[in-house]
């Protein structure tokens, strides 16, 4: 997964210059939340307390609905779980990476190739490469989240109900994408690997929040964005890899889109079917999680050092155009043809509204960001350190 922040959307229309995070925690200032902020426990040491977190509401779905998935469970075998790879027809992170088993020379020639392809990257797309391979990496937090979600969580760690074999596949599957990118990473030379790791374990110690209120309807809706939007940035960083000369490191990211993409494909039919069994119940869920903005997983991540990295992160990634206000725009409008939302019908009243807020909310979403643009523009570029690549200093 990966994906504006909380708090930079919320604020897009108090700052003077634009912050977007690259896996879009993007977020229109359409509604008021309630939100408090959390002390970090003292053991996991969290960014200090500049980070909003919502207002907790929990098992929002109605008891009743449980039901729904148990009765779903035999779908989701058919239609959902065929959408994993078996793992003998799965890449795996050493086929792109060079062989440690060779003879030593051999494996430094190969190293020294991996460096000269990549020596012309620069360092702000290290900076946007380095921030996916984080919010990757952060992957217990989610399977932890899909392990909030009610009538769907593996209630015994290995159960066998296809929603829990589907999130345990799910995770080994995308556990791949942080252990190919750090590596790569590592071997590069390019990047301080001791800051990396120490990013992801405050990350993984501070978790995530969704907003997703322990409700499977709400979930999958978060997941089917993110997946997307994971897709669509991991394709942005190929492309600008190939454009820079590494073409092994094209293939790496565009190899990792593409299980992204699998991945959509299967939360976005679960939601799809919700819309069929339960047109408003899902149609308000959708609402609901466009209201309160998709947040980026990686929103609470921190260094030691900024307080602000994720927007900062945020910021190089729109900038290079690997995630954009554009993209979450995007996204959301491919979500509503592909649900064929502005056509469904035999909604209540309050589903026809959730319906007319959410095939409206992309325009407003697109002049939001224009006007964030003209204001960013007159305050022009600014450069800020990234403790990833040694404190150099990358233009925001
Ligand atoms: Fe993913
Ligand atoms: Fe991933």
């Amino acid at each position: 997964m990966q994906f504006l922040c909380i708090s930079s959307l919320q604020s897009l229309t108090m700052q003077s210059s634009l912050v977007l995070s690259p896996l879009p925690a993007f977020i229109p200032p359409l509604k008021t939340t309630a939100f408090r902020r959390i002390r970090p426990p003292s053991a996991v040491a969290a960014p200090p307390l500049t980070t909003n977190i919502r207002q907790a509401v929990t098992h929002s779905m109605p008891p009743e609905k449980v039901d729904i998935f148990k009765s779903l469970e035999s779908w989701a075998a058919e239609s959902v779980l065929p959408l994993l790879k078996p793992v003998d027809q799965c890449w795996q992170p050493t086929e792109f990476l060079p062989t440690s088993s060779q003879p030593f020379d051999q494996f430094t020639d190969e190293v020294r190739a991996l460096r000269d392809r990549s020596s012309d990257l620069l360092d702000d797309y290290f900076v946007v490469l380095v921030g996916d391979m984080i919010t990757e990496d952060a992957l217990p937090t989610y399977q932890t989240m899909i392990n909030t979600l009610d009538g769907v969580r593996d209630e015994t760690g290995a159960s066998p109900n296809p929603w829990a074999m589907w999130t345990r596949a799910w995770t080994a599957e995308e556990n791949r994408h942080g252990d190919l990118l750090r590596t790569y990473l590592y071997l590069s030379g390019r990047v301080d690997m001791k800051m990396i790791e120490r990013t992801v374990q405050y990350l993984i110690g501070s978790g995530m929040d969704p907003g997703t209120e322990n409700n499977p309807y709400l979930g999958f809706v978060y997941t089917s964005f993110q997946e997307r939007a994971t897709f669509v940035s991991h394709g942005n960083t190929a492309r600008l890899a190939k454009d820079g000369g590494d073409p092994v490191l094209a293939r790496i990211c565009g190899t990792i889109a593409s299980d992204e993409k699998r991945h959509e494909n299967a939360y976005v039919k679960i939601v799809e079917k919700l819309l069929e069994v339960d047109p408003t119940g899902a149609m308000m869920a959708i609402a609901d999680m466009m209201r309160k903005k998709i947040t980026m997983p990686a929103h609470l991540m921190y260094d030691g050092q900024d307080p602000s990295l994720f927007e900062h992160f945020s910021a190089v990634a729109q900038r290079l155009g690997v995630y954009t206000v554009d993209d979450y725009a995007d996204i959301l409008e491919y979500l509503i043809g592909r649900w064929k939302l502005e056509k469904m019908e035999g909604l209540t009243g309050e589903g026809r509204r959730a319906q007319e807020f959410v095939c409206g909310l992309a325009p407003r979403i697109r002049k939001l960001q224009e006007r964030a643009d003209e204001r960013a523009k007159k305050m022009g570029p600014r450069g800020v350190k990234f403790s990833w690549i040694f404190n150099k200093e990358v233009r925001v």
